[in-house]
């Protein structure tokens, strides 16, 4: 069988021959960016074949190269396949890059009333007058301590394992950590001595590309440490739908630990910074998308794709940390959120906790935004939602020199009207090396005010300026010369670009009025505009409405939630109550399917222009 190594980093794959170089680089270990999945549409798997013999059909491709970059014996990894030994040369660029995840937790009124209590226990040893088993004894004393009466408390086997030695070896001094738990008490674990101010939860952003982790100190209420990273099934494949396909191909069992490794990674990354012992965490609440919940818990997603797309499960789930290879306590409830359908997951549900719109009267619109985007209209007694493909655009996928919030992306743009001289802002301050989304959308704003692109996204050619040109395929306007950038070519945005980007923001808005339809509303009845997600989060608000993203409103009116997955994570982890309200919740919100909506290939239409068709619903933008 052949060998491909990848260079700089000499790490080998021995595949089979017709394998392509990503399986091989997923086999080394590697993380491609593989940003549409590896189906051949966005350019970002380049590599350059350095020696031996694969087929790949350059012709076909062509677009995503710069000349220099054919001569050095560039192509996508995913469409190269290997024909005998190979050397690589994968770039820096072609790898998953350390991401600007979101992190920050706005902090919440939500006062801490967790589900899991340790109780201080000094317990009179057994004597010839009293010879009560141990775990009356020990369940006994936890009631005197004001917890739950014995008969509710459910204890495992594996603590009455362990239990008669140690209440003799702590002296019968003991603390007792109990959870309530669907239907009642749970006894978790059983310690020497006084360990009450050891009582942690972890709460979890599972998201398809991040993970986001956050440890609570449940004995006082506080942040204990937080951390971030990959999600490691990205190696399997960038979105939703390729991790399924990857799931149906025997890959589930694959996923589930894939997934589990990526929460414990956050989770040892946050502990040994705060120096806390992932046996003290017993409780973890996890905030994912309906696809990515099977995933982690080993359920099969595969039905969730073929006709008539079903899900095994939408409620809340719970389960022991044990049972799925999560590393904290093994007896620690592991709750994930519930859902509304397959594209309505948990991750949105937490998104409404935590924009607080449920409870209060007045009508808000919620949207988070990524390849796929969800929306939620309404308020405390009613709620409409729906969800879309909004391509990969927004997020730097089939955008010549779009990428992800990576160091080195041009994220903030201004654009001199008279001059047409760009002046950006790159993430970390590293030399520019393409665009992502916010730098996307001023991109957008800023070229209609300066006249460079008409309402269709036309690039107007009979503008003399160096910057304003036909490039190989379609007119093009140059964003960064090749001697600014770090990637030693012109940084351009082409037409196509604009047009599919003004696709992307048409399904979002679309979606939006197609809501407002639904529920018999003018867009000037939103209150309030919620974006969440890291997207939402690094957008200008004037420019996402100069170009037509969401309705317009006043710009006081839109706020952005930030990681609202991990912050309604956080609150359902300290605050039971909460979490008790999360099913019915659920349950509350109407899903409207979009394809069957016949109002909203109208609505995706007249959205197909910047900001819309009808001016008039963007007076302020005129
Ligand atoms: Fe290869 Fe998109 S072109 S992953």
């Amino acid at each position: 069988m052949p060998t491909v190594t990848f260079l700089p980093g000499y790490r080998k794959a021995t595949v089979h021959q017709g394998d392509s170089l990503l399986e091989a680089a997923i086999a080394a270990g590697l993380h491609m960016n593989v940003v549409c999945g590896g189906q051949g549409k966005c350019g970002k798997c380049i590599v350059f074949l350095k020696s031996g013999t694969a087929s790949f059909d350059l012709e076909k491709y062509r677009r995503f190269f710069a000349d220099e970059e054919i001569a050095r014996g560039a192509c996508l990894a995913c469409q190269t396949f290997v024909v005998n030994d190979l050397r690589v040369e994968v770039p820096e660029q072609s790898l998953v890059q350390q991401q600007k995840i979101l992190v920050e937790f706005p902090g919440t009124e939500i006062p801490p009333d967790p589900a899991v209590r340790k109780y201080v226990l000094r317990l009179s040893p057994p004597s010839l007058d009293d010879t009560t088993p141990d775990v009356n004894r020990l369940l006994e004393g936890i009631e005197r301590q004001g917890g739950p009466r014995p008969n509710r408390i459910y204890v495992p086997l594996d603590v009455l394992q362990y239990l008669p030695r140690a209440l003799r070896q702590g002296n019968w001094n003991m603390t007792a950590t109990v959870a309530l738990v669907p239907g009642g008490y749970r006894l978790l674990h059983v310690d020497e001595g006084d360990s009450s101010n050891r009582l942690y939860g972890a709460a979890v952003d599972l998201g398809t590309t991040t993970i986001v982790v956050y440890i609570w100190s449940l004995a006082d209420g506080r942040i204990a440490a937080t951390a971030s990273n990959y999600n490691r099934q990205i190696s399997c494949g960038e979105d939703i739908l390729s991790r399924v396909t990857f799931a149906r191909k025997g890959g589930l069992a694959r996923l589930q630990q894939l997934a589990a490794e990526s929460i414990n990674d956050a989770l040892c990354a946050a502990a040994d910074a705060a120096g806390i012992d992932l046996e003290d965490i017993f409780e973890v609440m996890i905030a994912g998308n309906t696809v990515m919940t099977h995933l982690l818990l080993g359920i099969d997603p595969a039905y969730m794709i073929a006709e008539p797309y079903t899900p095994a499960v939408r409620r809340m789930l719970s389960t022991a940390a044990g049972r799925i290879g999560i590393a904290t306590h093994r007896n620690a409830g592991v709750y994930t959120f519930p859902a509304v359908s397959n594209f309505i997951g948990g991750d949105i549900i937490a998104d409404i906790l935590a924009s607080g719109m449920a409870e209060r009267e007045e009508v808000s619109l919620l949207v988070d935004i990524g390849t796929n985007f969800e929306a939620v209209l309404g308020n405390s007694d009613w709620m409409l939602s729906c969800a879309g493909a909004a391509g990969p655009a927004l997020e730097g996928g089939e955008v010549l020199f779009g990428m992800r919030a990576n160091p080195g992306a041009i994220e903030r743009v201004r654009i001199n009207g008279d001059t047409l001289t760009p002046t950006f802002t790159t993430i970390n301050g590293a030399g520019p090396q393409g665009i992502c989304g916010s730098g996307l959308i001023d991109l957008l704003a800023e070229l209609i005010r300066a006249c460079v692109i008409d309402r269709n996204g036309n690039i107007n050619m009979e503008i003399e300026n160096p910057r304003v040109r036909r490039g190989r395929y379609c007119p093009e306007f140059v964003v960064a010369w090749k001697e600014e950038t770090a990637v030693a070519k012109d940084i351009v945005i082409t037409e196509n670009d604009i047009k599919n980007l003004i696709m992307s923001k048409a399904a979002i808005l679309g979606a939006c009025m197609t809501l407002l339809d639904a529920a018999g509303l003018d867009h000037g009845e939103i209150a309030t505009v919620y974006f969440s997600g890291a997207f939402g989060n690094y957008i200008n608000k004037e420019n996402a409405i100069t170009i037509g993203l969401i309705p317009e409103v006043g710009l006081d009116q839109v706020k952005n939630i930030g990681n609202g997955a991990i912050t309604g994570a956080n609150i359902a982890l300290i605050n039971r109550q909460s979490r008790k309200l999360l099913d019915a919740l659920a349950q509350r919100i109407t899903y409207i399917e979009l394809n069957a909506e016949p109002s909203f290939m109208d609505r995706y239409t007249s959205s197909c222009f910047l900001p819309h068709t009808d001016l008039t619903l963007f007076p302020k933008v005129q």
